[in-house]
């Protein structure tokens, strides 16, 4: 990680990160699918550690889940101190990507061949992951919805802020 890369804190720009997942992302799904992919959505991104400036990144993929024209990548971002050998995981992401045709319109992609119990974990994992993300914004959207300052008046009573209109 190049000084360039620094925020005014001198830690590694968060953004430089998601940038490199994104690439690497990328990489993984299109070698997968055979063509051209885009990145729909990303789960899970916390910035669990600083990343130092001179720091080795390295960023490890693989394609865990196939759906018919979408993929989920899990990345796995590591950072060392090339100095003491020391080694820190600082973040762990889920990108799902979606194969494009010649004509820009999702595509099928082959099915994944889980070569080991560790991918088979990964797949069923994947499976969860997006039954808890539907219903999880199922739920939301519907208490959103129902939710008027009037019918909840004890719930900004607790928080830092004051209606002022
Ligand atoms: C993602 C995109 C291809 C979906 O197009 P669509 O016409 O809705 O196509 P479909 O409904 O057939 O969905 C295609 C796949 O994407 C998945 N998908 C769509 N929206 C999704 C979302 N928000 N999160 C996760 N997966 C999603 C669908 O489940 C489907 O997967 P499957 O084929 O494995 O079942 C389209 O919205 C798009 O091109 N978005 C822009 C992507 C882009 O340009 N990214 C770069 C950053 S700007």
């Amino acid at each position: 990680m190049i000084p360039a890369y620094a925020n005014f804190g001198g830690k590694i720009h968060g953004g430089i990160l998601l940038s490199l997942m994104d690439k690497v992302a990328y990489a993984a799904a299109s070698k997968h699918a055979g063509t051209y992919c885009v990145t729909v959505s990303v789960d899970g991104v916390n910035f669990l550690q600083p990343v130092e400036v001179g720091e080795l990144v390295s960023l490890l993929a693989s394609v865990n889940y196939v759906g018919r024209t979408s993929l989920l990548v899990g990345i796995k971002v590591i950072a060392e101190d090339v100095r003491s050998g020391s080694v820190k995981h600082t973040n762990t992401c889920y990108f799902t990507m979606v194969a494009k045709d010649d004509d820009g319109q999702p595509t099928p992609v082959p099915g994944l061949a889980l070569e080991t119990p560790e991918d088979t974990r990964r797949f069923v994992e994947a499976i969860k992951r997006r039954e808890f993300k539907e219903r999880y914004k199922q739920e939301f959207d519907n208490a959103v919805s129902a939710l008027t300052v009037l019918n909840e008046p004890d719930l900004l009573d607790r928080e830092r802020c004051q209606v002022v209109y």
